[in-house]
C-alpha cells in the first residue's frame, strides 16, 4: 500500500485567481488579524525568566504583532540536557510528519495571518510559502522511508525570517525523518510563526523532549547551539557571513564528524539577449528582482541586457515596474510588500541614496511613508563586479554588453564567488548550452523567472559562497541528517 497516498505530488495550495478561495482565506485568517500572539520558549523542562520583547508588524509598526520571550543561555543548557534523538520506526516518524503537513493545511488561517502580520509576506508569497513548508514535510517523509533514512543524533536547525515558515519547517523536518532530536532557533524577526509551527508538530505527536525551540539572538542562543559538542550537526540557512562564524564555532567546539549544512546568499544574474522574448524577459525580471520585496536569496539582484536591445528593453521593462502596486501585503492586489524591519530599511535606503547622488538610479518608484517599505529601484552599474554585497531588498542592478562579450559577462559573474541563481532568455539552444557548462550557479533558469524553486522538481541550493549543499528538496539532501553504517555478518 501506498502509506502516503498521493503524498509525492505538491501541495494543491490556495487558488488566488478563485473568488470562493479568497473568501474561505478571508474568513480563515481574520479572527487572527488583532489578535496578540505570545512567543516562548518551548523546552522540556523549566523556564527561566526574562523580560518580554514585542514583536511588531513591518507594514505597520504600530500594529503589535504579539510578544517574544527569549531564550537564556540557561534555557540552552535545560533543552541541550533534556534533547533526545527520535527513537520512534521509520515508518511512525513519516507518518506524524505527514499528520503535521495536515496540520500546517488545516490551520492556514492563522498561519496565513502570521506569515502577513509577523513577516509582511503579500497573498502570493504566502501561498507559496505555506505549499511549500508542506512539500518539505510529505517529501522528507516519504524520502526518509524510499532511504531508509536513519540516524541517532541532534541538530540544531537555525533559520532566517525571509522563510519563516518554509525553511523553519524544511531543515525541521528532515532532520526529524531522519530520526535526529532538534533545537531549532527561529529568526529574532519570526518568533510567532515559529512557535505556532512547533506547536503543531507537538500536535501530531513529536515528543517536546525531540523537538524544542528556542527563539533568541543570534550571538547567544545561536552561538550556543552551534558550540555544543553534544551536538551533531548543524542546518543553517542565513547569510555568509554567519555560516563562516557557525563554521569556526563548530570547527573549536564539535567532533570534526559533526555535519554542517549551510544554505546562504547569492549575487544572482540574469543575461537577457536580442533574441529573448521581450514581454516574458520583462515579466520574469519583475518578478525575480521585486517579488517578496526582493527578500530573497534567489532574487535577481544583477541584470544584464544585450546592448542593441537596451533602449528598447529598459523602457518596457519600467513600463512593467510602474504598473507594481506597493503596500499593505493583506491587501489583494498588492504586489510589494514592506521589508522586514527599520534596520533592513535604513541599511537599503542607504545604499539607494548614494546610488542616487551617484547619478546611477535609473528608475524609481514611490513608497508608503509608513511602515518599512522600499520602493523598486533599478540602478546602473558597469559590471556585476562593481557590486560589493548582497542588498536584500528590491534593488535590481543593470547593465548591458556586446554579443561578443557573452564569455566574459560568465567570466565576471563566476568571479563573484556566488552561485545561488542564474536567469537565462535567449532563442539560441547552443547559446544555452554554451552557458549552462561554463556558469557556477546551483540552480539555472532559461525563459523564466529564477525565484520559487518547487520542492521534489527542482531541488535548490548553490555553490561556493552561496552554501555548502546539498539541495533542500531533492534527494540528496536527508543522508546528511543521517549516519551510514556498515554491517557485516559472516555465518
Ligand atoms: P542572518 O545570517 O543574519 O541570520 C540567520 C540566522 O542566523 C538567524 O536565526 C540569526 O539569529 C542566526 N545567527 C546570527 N548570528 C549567529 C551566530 N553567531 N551563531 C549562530 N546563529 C546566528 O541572515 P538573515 O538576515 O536572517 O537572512 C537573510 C540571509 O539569508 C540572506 O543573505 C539570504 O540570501 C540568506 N538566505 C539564503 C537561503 C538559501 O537557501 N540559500 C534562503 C533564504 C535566505
Ligand atoms: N527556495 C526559494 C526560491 O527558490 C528561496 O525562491
Amino acid at each position: 500500500p501506498n502509506l502516503f497516498g498521493d503524498s509525492r505530488k505538491n501541495s494543491r495550495g490556495w487558488d488566488l485567481a478563485h473568488k470562493p478561495e479568497l473568501v474561505a482565506i478571508d474568513k480563515a485568517r481574520n479572527p487572527h488579524l488583532s489578535a496578540t500572539f505570545v512567543s516562548k520558549p518551548l523546552i522540556s523542562g523549566v523556564l527561566e525568566k526574562s523580560k518580554l520583547l514585542p514583536v511588531l508588524n513591518p507594514s505597520d509598526p504600530t500594529d503589535t504583532v504579539g510578544t517574544v520571550q527569549q531564550a537564556t543561555a540557561a534555557d540552552v543548557a535545560t533543552a541541550l540536557s533534556a534533547a533526545t534523538p527520535w527513537k520512534a520506526d521509520a515508518s511512525e516518524r513519516a507518518e506524524i510528519l505527514c499528520r503535521v503537513a495536515d496540520l500546517y493545511e488545516e490551520n492556514f488561517g492563522k498561519l496565513f495571518a502570521l506569515l502577513s502580520r509577523e513577516a509582511g509576506k503579500i497573498q502570493l508569497d504566502v501561498v507559496g510559502e505555506l505549499r511549500e513548508a508542506v512539500d518539505f514535510l510529505r517529501f522528507y517523509a516519504a524520502e526518509s522511508l524510499k532511504q531508509n533514512a536513519s540516524s541517532a543524533g541532534l541538530f540544531t536547525c537555525i533559520s532566517p525570517w525571509n522563510f519563516p515558515l518554509a525553511i523553519f519547517t524544511g531543515q525541521i523536518s528532515a532532520a526529524l525523518a531522519a530520526g535526529n532530536g532538534v533545537l531549532a532557533k527561529p529568526a529574532e524577526q519570526t518568533p510567532l510563526i515559529a512557535v505556532a509551527a512547533v506547536a503543531l508538530f507537538h500536535e501530531a505527536g513529536v515528543p517536546r523532549k525531540v523537538l524544542q525551540l528556542l527563539p533568541g539572538d543570534g550571538p547567544t542562543v545561536g552561538a550556543a547551539l552551534t558550540s555544543d559538542p553534544r551536538i551533531s550537526g548543524v542546518a543553517f540557512t542565513g547569510s555568509t557571513e554567519t555560516a563562516q562564524i557557525i563554521r569556526r564555532a563548530m570547527a573549536a567546539n564539535m567532533e570534526p564528524s559533526a555535519t554542517l549544512i549551510a544554505e546562504t546568499g547569492g549575487l544572482n544574474a540574469m543575461i537577457v539577449d536580442s533574441t529573448a522574448l521581450p514581454e516574458q524577459a520583462v515579466q520574469s525580471i519583475v518578478e525575480s528582482a521585486f517579488q517578496s520585496a526582493g527578500q530573497r536569496c534567489s532574487a535577481l539582484r544583477c541584470l544584464y541586457v544585450q546592448e542593441d536591445i537596451a533602449p528598447h528593453f529598459t523602457k518596457m521593462l519600467f513600463g512593467a515596474m510602474d504598473e507594481l502596486a506597493i503596500g499593505n501585503p493583506w491587501e489583494h492586489a498588492t504586489d510589494v510588500g514592506p521589508v522586514i524591519d527599520a534596520e533592513a530599511k535604513a541599511d537599503i535606503d542607504a545604499y539607494v541614496s548614494k546610488a542616487r547622488a551617484e547619478g546611477r538610479v535609473m528608475k524609481e518608484l514611490k513608497s508608503p511613508v509608513e511602515g518599512f517599505f522600499v520602493a523598486p529601484v533599478a540602478i546602473h552599474v558597469n559590471s556585476i563586479a562593481e557590486m560589493e554585497r548582497e542588498i536584500f531588498g528590491p534593488v535590481l542592478h543593470i547593465t548591458t554588453f556586446k554579443s561578443h562579450e557573452i564569455d566574459d559577462v560568465v567570466a565576471a559573474i563566476n568571479a563573484t564567488g556566488y552561485g545561488l541563481t542564474f536567469g537565462l532568455h535567449t532563442r539560441i539552444d547552443d547559446r544555452v548550452q554554451h552557458i549552462v557548462e561554463r556558469l557556477h550557479a546551483g540552480n539555472i533558469y532559461v525563459n523564466r523567472n529564477q525565484i520559487g524553486a518547487v520542492v521534489g522538481s527542482q531541488p535548490f541550493g548553490g555553490e561556493g559562497l552561496s552554501g555548502t549543499g546539498p539541495k533542500a528538496g531533492g534527494p540528496h539532501y536527508l543522508p546528511r541528517f543521517c549516519k551510514s553504517k556498515t554491517k557485516e555478518v559472516t555465518e
